[in-house]
This record gives C-alpha cells, structure tokens and sequence, in this order.
C-alpha cells in the first residue's frame, strides 16, 4: 500500500524531530503502523532552511495554505503554535477533510471545543499527545490506559521552564530573578517566558486532561492561573525544613461541590516521588479508583521527545483513518453526546491546606494575635515554624519570620484571614501564601 502522506506546518524545532525520527525509525514505524508514513510537502516561511532540512525529495512552500489545498495531503501537522492563524488553519484543514495532529495546547485549550466540534462534524481526527508534557504518553494514558477508572484528581510538574527554574533555586538558594536570566542565557526558558513563568503553559494543559479526565468541555478561561514569579529562595528554604519541596503544579480534581481546575506553586511532600522529580523534566500523577496512584515521567519538551508524541499520533491516523468514525477514541475520551456539565470551582471555593509566611515584628503577642486570627476563622494549624530575628534579619534584627502550616480550610475563609492578619501592624510585609496538597 502506498504511504500515508502528510503536510507539516511549521519546520522549526519539534517539525524537525518529528522529520528526523520519522525517517530514522521509518521501517519500524510502517511494521506497527501497516503502512509506511511519510512527509511530503512542509510549509516554512524560510523555505530554503525548510529544504536543506527535508533534502530535495520533500516539496517545500512557503504558503500552508498549499499544504491544505493538496488533494494527496491525508494529515496535517500544525505546528505553528497560539491561538491566531494556527486555529484558522486547522479549521482550514479540518473543513478540507484532513486529519490534524497539533502540539497546540493553547490552540486546544481555548478553542478546543470548536475544533472538535467541526472534527466530529467532518468525520476527521484531531490527535494532540504532544500538547500536553511532550514525549510523555498522558493522554493516550488519561484517554485509554485508564479508561476503566473513575478518575479522582491529576496533579503534575507540566512545564519544564519553570521546573528548571526552581530546582535551580533549591540546589543553589537563589532568587527568582537570578535564576531566570541564567536559564534564558542556557536556552532552557524562551526570551519571552511569560507563558511559562505566570503558569499559563501549564493551565493550558491542565484545562486539556481536565477535559479528558472528567469529560467536560474544555474550559481554559475557568482555569485559576497563579505562577512562580513571587517565590523566594526564602520559602524553598523553609519549605525544605519543613519537609517538602515547592513545585509549580497542575491540578484537576473531582470534588462533590465541583471540578477544580487550577496551577499554582504547591508544597509536595518530599518524600513523593513527583517532588523529587527535578530540572526541566515533567511528571503527571493520575488518582483513579480502580488503579490507585500511577506515575508518568519524562521530557515534557525538546525535539524529539515532543516528535515522539507527535508520530505516535500518525500512527493512530493511520491505523484508525479508514474505520467508522464511530469506533475511534473520542476526542476527550467521552463521547460526545455524553459529556458532563460538572462546573469548574472558582478558587475562593476551593478547599486545601496553606504555606503562610509572615515578616513580623520581633515583639511579645505577635504569635498569639496571629494564631488567634486563624482560630477565630476556624483555621486548624498543622506546625509553625519561627527563625531566630539574627538569622533572619542579621544581627540584632528586630524582625523575624513567621511561618505556619494549615490544615484544609476553603480558600475563601483563607483570604479573610490573611486579609485581617495583613492589617496587624506588626505584620511588616505582604504575607506570602503557598498552597500545600500531600497528594497522598
Ligand atoms: N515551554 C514548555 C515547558 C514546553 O517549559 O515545558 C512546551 O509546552
């Protein structure tokens, strides 16, 4: 049988692995998939690097809309990337009756749902495990490995960027800012980071395994997005006397009052393997009930982890292309007359335990008014911890810090409290507040 022909939009660094291990791995690759599978037309706005990558053989333009155009084309990967003109050209490809292989996790996220949508209508498959935590099979394992399972909640180290970044604060105790410029001057954060430091990357991709996990819509706008620009070395310290490690988690959980959806820095005990899991490597913990915990771990990112992602998603196509639309994976692992219209929690209904760390005044009662507050709002402390004022201020300081531990209490009778403690005029700074999820 001839191959299976696909058009790659966009040869930059994931279009070239993807090419790369596509050729290396190509008799294997047509021994699983029944059919050999080959690139044969990409689209680059610099055409003559585009060609030196693909050598002669492959048609190179600088229009994706010939790549769309080409009757022979049956698969489409977009890699383009955002929200702008990859979503009208996968639209494109989709009405064109193509199917679509994308890593787009901000394309999916927030117009998931209309793209889907024209997919089903059209009768073509929209595949997207490179989206989310790159080379790591997640939502073949969300969408199919666990398909038996109720599953109860997803936490996971989904961005690279940022998990770099905060390992490097640990092992060498340096600021945020610090270490952001050597991770830029290392290639391992983008010039602009924006996305990856502020957790939108991560929300992103969280909002899509909500979506798989629970089978509601994909719903990135409900999402609660909070990055790990304000974190010092201060709080990895103490966190780490306290026993845990500060991560930048993703997490979906199942609640009875709703579905959470959130990214946000985390205390993780140490002793999980996820908080062990270091640089700017990637980790998705899945509870389910039949199963129990399961772990996957890997490079959420890089050339050919991410083109990993991506050709398992043509070999899929390419076995399933000519079955009833019927019997293939449905796109969010529901069908999609079967969708639940459970409703994202908004965070200030969100119920978990809380880092509190507060620059204080060295003076009698400051304690006692503070735990006080937390009592009064019906807050349990879990530990406190309080530095000697030298050790936090220098010698002969005259402030200290203050740092407790909560047990579970709903967001919004925690942002009363930290209100009303902010107010005490011995509280001298913005008081910082980590969430802490034991993921036990
Ligand atoms: N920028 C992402 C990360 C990779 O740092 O993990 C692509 O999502």
């Amino acid at each position: 049988m001839k191959p299976i022909q696909v058009g790659l939009l966009g040869m930059g660094v994931v279009g070239t692995g993807t090419f790369n291990v596509l050729q290396r791995n190509q008799e294997e690759i047509k021994r699983r998939a029944g059919r050999g599978i080959e690139i044969t037309m990409v689209a680059d706005l610099d055409m003559a690097r585009a060609q030196s990558l693909v050598g002669a053989g492959v048609q190179v333009v600088n229009d994706a809309r010939a790549v769309i155009a080409n009757p022979d084309i049956d698969i489409v990967i977009e890699l383009i990337g955002g929200y702008g003109i990859a979503r009208t050209l996968v639209l494109e490809a989709i009405a064109a009756g193509k199917h679509v292989v994308t890593a787009n996790k901000a394309l999916l996220a927030v117009h998931g749902t209309e793209i889907f949508a024209a997919a089903s209508a059209k009768g073509v498959m929209v595949a997207f495990e490179a989206a989310v935590a790159g080379g790591i099979p997640i939502i073949k394992a969300l969408r199919e490995g666990l398909t038996a399972n109720s599953i109860q909640w997803i936490a996971g180290i989904i961005n690279g960027t940022t998990n770099f970044i905060l390992s490097e604060m640990r092992d060498k105790g340096l600021d945020f800012g610090v270490v952001l410029k050597q991770a830029q001057a290392l290639g391992y954060a983008e010039a602009d980071p924006t996305f990856d430091i502020e957790g939108v990357d991560a929300a992103h991709k969280a909002t899509i395994m909500s979506a798989i996990a629970f089978g509601i819509p994909v719903q990135f706008d409900k999402a609660y997005v909070e990055g790990i620009t304000k974190l010092g070395a201060a709080d990895i310290k103490y966190a780490e006397q306290l026993g845990y490690r500060i991560k930048l988690l993703g997490i979906t959980k199942r609640t009875p009052a709703g579905i959470e959806l959130r990214v946000h820095p985390s205390l993780v005990p140490t002793k999980r393997l996820i908080a062990n899991v270091e640089g700017a490597m990637n980790a998705v913990m899945v509870q389910a009930d039949a199963v129990g915990t399961t772990l996957y771990y890997g490079k959420g990112a890089g050339a050919e982890p991410t083109a990993s992602a991506v050709i398992a998603d043509l070999v899929d196509i390419t076995r399933l292309h000519t079955a009833d639309p019927a019997q293939r994976v449905p796109h969010l692992a529901f069908q999609p007359n079967a969708m639940s219209d459970l409703h994202v929690l908004p965070m200030s209904e969100v119920v978990t335990s809380y880092y509190l760390r507060l620059r204080v005044a060295d003076e009698t009662g400051v304690l006692a008014k503070v735990t006080g507050i937390l009592a009064e709002a019906g807050i349990s402390i879990d530990a406190v911890l309080q530095r000697e004022a030298d050790e936090v201020g220098g010698e002969g300081s005259t402030q200290t810090d203050l740092i407790i531990l909560t047990h579970d209490c709903v967001e919004a009778k925690m942002n009363a409290a930290i209100a009303l403690m902010q107010a005490q005029p011995t509280v001298l700074e913005p008081i910082t507040r980590i969430r802490k999820e034991e993921l036990a």
